[in-house]
């Protein structure tokens, strides 16, 4: 069955339909691009190990993120090793977690193996660190990917970690801002992905894409933030921040609901 415009529910934003096109054509096309982006997104990148671009040739790509969790999970004790180590030999502990393709410089750069990191490791299991042993932690475009449950346990891990006095740092995708811009004047979904047919197909992308398996606004991270024992949780702008070094990823900018806060001295 198809849907006249006159059946859409959710509002229209003209400027997506690309008349004379008919509906099959404009979404046959979509389903092109997307492909396409798949593919990019699968393929080498300049900051996997050689170990990741052997395993990208060898493991099918719907299996690659358990392949590449089960191998992490393997080299715990090594790692766990390695994590005293580091901590017993940097006097400046500051922790960028799920640090993907983006290693930064003067932080302790923790993901799974395959990506340039200090520390291998699966959050799933904690933060290997000591308590109070951490002046900052920071986070971007990881909380999205892990279930809110086990979010929050996270966000207990950070607050054991941090020094009082500390800062954590989070970034997420802002799911309200874009869940706004559909209800209003469609602005911010177009500027964000641009050229889909509809714009609640743009705005499942965010849902449902890229093993995201939790969303965020500023009201919901700031609970998360709260129930871990972070009091007084602040909105942040991209770069403005407390920390000594803005660690935010520049790609990031236009995306993402930054959230920072201290650990309580008393
Ligand atoms: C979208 S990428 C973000 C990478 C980087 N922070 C950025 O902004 O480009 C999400 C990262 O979180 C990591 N991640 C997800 N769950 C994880 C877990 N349980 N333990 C360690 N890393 C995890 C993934 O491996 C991936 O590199």
């Amino acid at each position: 069955m198809s849907h006249s415009p006159a059946s859409h529910t959710g509002p229209m934003h003209p400027t997506r339909r690309m008349e004379p096109m008919d509906d099959r054509q404009q979404l046959e096309n979509y389903f092109a691009t997307v492909d396409e982006a798949q593919l990019r997104l699968k393929a080498t990148k300049p900051s996997d190990s050689r170990l990741r671009v052997a395993a990208k040739r060898l493991v099918p790509m719907d299996r690659r993120s358990q392949a590449r969790m089960a191998v992490t999970n393997a080299v715990r004790p090594l790692e766990r090793r390695k994590a005293a180590r580091i901590e017993a030999t940097t006097p400046r502990l500051r922790l960028h977690l799920g640090s993907g393709g983006e290693h930064k410089e003067g932080w302790i750069n923790v993901d799974c193996v395959g990506d340039p990191v200090e520390l291998a490791w699966n959050l799933a299991h904690g933060i290997p660190f000591g308590d109070a042993s951490a002046e900052a932690i920071f986070h971007e475009h990881l909380f999205e990917h892990i279930p809110l449950r086990a979010g929050v346990g996270l966000m207990d891990e950070c607050f054991r970690v941090l020094k009082p006095g500390g800062i954590l740092r989070v970034g997420v995708p802002d799911a309200g801002a874009l869940i706004r811009s559909y209800v209003g004047d469609g602005e911010y979904v177009d500027a964000l992905h641009p050229g889909r047919p509809t714009g609640l197909i743009a705005v499942q992308e965010l849902f449902y894409w890229h093993e995201h398996v939790t969303m965020f606004d500023d009201e919901t991270l700031a609970m998360v933030f709260r129930a871990g024992g972070f009091p007084d949780p602040v909105r942040r702008k991209y770069g403005d921040t407390d920390l000594e070094w803005v660690p935010d990823t520049d790609t990031r900018a236009s995306q993402t609901l930054y959230m920072e806060a201290r650990k309580p001295l008393g």
